[in-house]
């Protein structure tokens, strides 16, 4: 395994998440320096994805590498049976560095095990998103100044959502307080719960999305219930609107309350909300940008300053 691939949050220190908070910052001033000439991405999304896939490839090309690769398995030769293993093997006698969706948890790490460039996980079914955690760290820090001592409540589908449980890990460093806001059926993994335990994480549990909930957080984390993630349709369709935060919603929460969300939407968030200055979602996704360009150069060992 190459010890710069980034499977999982957990697999990176506290200070490795400064240093690439301190280089997101970097780039967000130094978006184009061309400092990856020479260099080639394979990007392989066997998931769908916009932010995350474009926003790889932007990185890429504003620092002067090469992209190659797919964003829909169906092109490849996975739809004639070539294993994940070969695929890897193969893409690997082409590019310096794989970035990689794949439908199945763990897929990323077993990537890792059968090539010996870096792997950057773009997401592993329900596991990890910590590209996505990075962004969401930096949103959080430029936002709120800090990410010490923050109350953070995590809204929707906490079951099946990586980008909530790889942001729950990282904040194991910073002293959090979580709310967990959610139906019985996406409730939170227990797993997650022990690893707050175990950490000395603070949580509350409800199904209540509450005022007393909205008016005390710094930070209201929304999520979409996946479609894609459940084998029974009429259990999606029971759940799926529970959660929508309103713009009245907001009319007594804290001043530095900003409202984060991965996207993509589809009726969490309603639109009314979009023009509060305290929505902060579309930032939060242009901030990826610079989130991975840290990633990349990380990944590929190439000092910034
Ligand atoms: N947040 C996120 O992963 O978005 P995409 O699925 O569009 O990449």
């Amino acid at each position: 395994m190459n010890s710069n691939s980034l499977v999982s949050i957990a697999d990176i220190s506290k200070d490795e998440i400064l240093d690439l908070l301190d280089r997101a910052r970097y780039f967000e001033e130094h978006s184009n320096s061309k400092i990856l000439d020479g260099r080639i991405v394979a990007t392989l999304f066997f998931e769908p994805s916009t932010r995350t896939r474009l926003s790889f490839e932007t990185a890429v090309n504003r620092l002067g590498g090469r992209i190659i690769g797919f964003s829909d398995p169906g092109t490849s030769s996975s739809v004639k049976g070539e294993t994940l293993k070969d695929t890897i093997k193969m893409v690997s006698n082409y590019a310096d560095l794989i970035v990689m969706r794949h439908h199945l948890e763990g897929a990323a790490r077993y990537a890792t095990e059968v090539t010996d460039i870096p792997i950057i996980n773009a997401g592993d079914g329900a596991n990890q998103h910590p590209s996505q955690t990075m962004l969401d760290l930096y949103s959080i820090y430029k936002t709120q100044g800090r990410l010490t001592d923050l109350t953070i409540t995590l809204v929707g589908d906490l079951k099946y959502g990586r980008t909530v449980h790889s942001l729950l890990m990282a904040m194991k460093y910073f002293k959090p307080r979580f709310n967990f806001v959610a139906a019985k059926e996406l409730a939170m993994p227990q797993e997650y719960k022990d690893f707050c335990d175990a950490e000395g994480i603070e949580y509350t549990e409800t199904a209540d999305f509450s005022p007393e909930v909205i008016n005390t957080s710094d930070i209201i984390y929304m999520t979409r219930v996946q479609r894609e993630r459940f084998t029974d349709p009429m259990e999606y369709e029971r759940v799926k609107d529970l959660y929508t935060l309103h713009n009245a919603m907001l009319d007594n929460s804290k001043p530095n309350l900003r409202i984060l969300h991965p996207l993509p939407r589809v009726n969490e968030i309603d639109t009314d909300v979009d023009d509060n200055p305290k929505a902060y979602y579309f930032e939060q996704a242009h901030n990826g940008l610079f989130a991975r360009q840290a990633i990349i150069t990380r990944a590929l060992g190439i000092n910034i300053r």
